[in-house]
């Protein structure tokens, strides 16, 4: 009997980074952004739909997204009111005009073409490490380390022994690219590998070690699982918060095809104080503008 439980498989001898890529092809998601054949414009808009707004919500939208605007150089010639239109209900409408803007750099500073150097992409607005990364290997194949919150729960348990990531660290870069397979495809398939062990197994709160790949080089399993010493995990509310008063005043505009009185908001939240703020805060971030006979629209 060995001295650890059943459900332990035989410690396999391939690095670890090829065993998580053999789980991928076994378990992953069939996401549509993953076809073979989604180039780097459209791995960009779903790198940016993805960040805050989980893949069922993203998928339809990012579709119709392509289909209008199958290329930077077409995104570029939208207006803010069409994209903020177009982003619905995915949150975080500020996206939408990032995205837009990058479209308009894309044009200026490349000739319409998304490139796929790092320092090339995150020049871009509203694409940070993660997104120039996952759009350099994703969308155009470059062996990268892609390291988003679920890579790091996962980079902490398997390697560090913890049970949950510390905040981003510059060393998560360089840890993530010491697990990566020597071949080039194989490296770029682990970058969405790992992200997908992290997804559906090392979740966070109780991860599903029992069908977890890695399970017998865990350092935090070998280790007895010790529990997180952070402060628990705050589960973000959504209802009464600013987020969902600005989404509702959103929905008004959107639906007006012409620019409305402040009197045309009340029905969206009764609190005026906070309304107010929330309008505020809409102008500020430019998602909506001031007529100048005092009425609000998206911006044309
Ligand atoms: N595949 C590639 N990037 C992804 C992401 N951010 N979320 C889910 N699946 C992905």
């Amino acid at each position: 009997m060995s001295a650890l439980s059943d459900d332990t498989p035989p410690a396999s001898s391939d690095p670890v980074g090829e065993v998580i890529v053999d789980w991928y092809s076994r378990a992953a998601r069939d996401l549509p952004w993953r076809a073979p054949r989604t180039g780097p414009w459209a791995v960009l808009v779903s790198e940016v739909m993805l960040q805050q707004t989980p893949v069922a919500r993203v998928e339809p939208v990012w579709r119709a997204w392509l289909e209008r605007w199958p290329t930077p150089a077409a995104l570029a010639a939208a207006s803010p009111a069409e994209v903020i239109r177009a982003w619905g209900k995915l949150g975080y409408p500020r996206r939408a005009l990032r995205l837009r803007e990058a479209a308009v750099a894309l044009v200026e500073r490349h000739g319409g073409v998304v490139p796929a150097g790092v320092a090339q992409l995150e020049a871009l607005p509203g694409v940070g490490t993660y997104t120039a990364r996952a759009v350099s290997c994703f969308g155009h194949g470059r062996r990268q380390p892609v390291v988003d919150t679920n890579v790091r729960r996962v980079v902490a348990r398997l390697v560090h022994g913890r049970a949950e990531a510390a905040p981003a660290r510059a060393a998560d870069l360089p840890d993530v690219a010491a697990l990566a397979p020597e071949d080039d495809a194989r490296a770029v398939r682990f970058s969405v590998a790992v992200m997908e062990l992290g997804a559906l197994v090392c979740v966070a709160g109780t991860p599903r070690c029992g069908v977890c790949p890695v399970r017998d080089r865990c350092a935090w399993r070998l280790s007895g699982s010790p529990a997180s010493e952070g402060p628990p995990r705050r589960v973000q509310k959504f209802a009464g918060t600013d987020r969902q008063v600005r989404g509702r005043l959103l929905d008004v505009l959107r639906a007006a095809h012409e620019p409305v009185e402040a009197d045309a908001l009340v029905p969206a939240w009764d609190d005026a104080v906070q309304r107010s703020r929330c309008l505020d805060s809409l102008l500020v971030d430019g998602l909506v503008v001031q007529t100048g006979d005092g009425r609000f629209s998206l911006p044309s």
